[in-house]
């Protein structure tokens, strides 16, 4: 595992960035997996200015996200199907067939969610996963005691998850009950990870994935036997760690 400490969110969206970047010019056909929430939000927003500059072509990028709430239309100003054209496929010169993310709305979930992995496999696999981490620790929705080895498929949130998600949707209440997840053995196979987490409400969470056992109930901690995991936090996120992650050089030939 490769965990680098920054100073704060703006310098970690940087590298985020650099990261991203550098794998969209050397494999312009690269297949990247997105996820949503707020951490990612600096990424995408120098996503966009490069490919104002120039810098960046989208044209053959293919892109799968994480999840999606189940029962929001995608035109539902909180979908994450709304939240990606907005915050970044709106934006960019991205192909709208090569724009993937599970669909909400549909009437059989689980040949959905079958559909999902297979459109994964013939793109080739995931060659980036972006990632954030939840309070509880759960990446995408596999709330805790998510099978390590889930694939795609329906989960029921966790109060603590329609909690920390009320924000967006005004109250717990309005926040839908069940979400389509990419499942933890979906995750796994990714080649690379790019693990993002700001602010102190994650730090206890950082130091459960980082340090802790592996556990189901801790689904970030599956990142631990991920062979290219890079795990980006900034100081406040890092704050709760008990080994200091940093007091080496964090050079690309360390990695992982
Ligand atoms: C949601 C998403 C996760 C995301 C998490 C944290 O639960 N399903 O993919 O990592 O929120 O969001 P934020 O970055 O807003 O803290």
């Amino acid at each position: 595992m490769l965990v680098e400490i920054f100073p704060d969110y703006e310098t970690l969206s940087e590298r985020a960035y650099e990261i991203v970047a550098t794998l969209i010019r050397r494999k312009p056909n690269c297949v990247l997996g997105f996820a949503t929430g707020s951490t990612p939000l600096g990424l995408y927003r120098r996503l966009v200015e490069g490919y104002r500059r120039g810098e960046l072509d989208f044209s053959k990028v293919v892109t799968f996200n994480l999840d999606e709430y189940v029962g929001l239309p995608p035109s539902h100003p909180q979908s994450y199907h709304h939240f990606m054209w907005e915050n970044l496929f709106q934006h960019i010169n991205i192909n709208p067939s090569n724009v993937h993310l599970p669909n909400g709305m549909v009437d059989d979930i689980e040949v959905h969610c079958d559909w999902y992995e297979e459109q994964i496999r013939r793109a080739g696999g995931i060659d980036l996963q972006i990632l954030g981490i939840g309070p509880n620790g759960h990446l995408a929705f596999n709330e805790p005691g998510s099978s390590l080895g889930s694939r795609t498929r329906i989960k029921t949130l966790s109060q603590a998850t329609r909690r920390a998600n009320a924000r967006f949707f005004g109250s717990e209440e309005a926040v839908p009950r069940h979400a389509i997840t990419m499942g933890i053995g979906t995750i796994m196979e990714a080649r690379r990870l790019l693990l993002l987490a700001s602010g102190r409400a994650k730090a206890r969470a950082v130091r459960a994935m980082l340090e802790g056992p592996i556990s189901a109930m801790v689904s970030a901690t599956i990142v631990q036997l991920h062979r290219y995991a890079h795990v980006l936090l900034d100081a406040e996120a890092a704050s709760e760690l008990a080994y200091n992650h940093h007091d080496g050089i964090s050079e690309p030939f360390d990695v992982h």
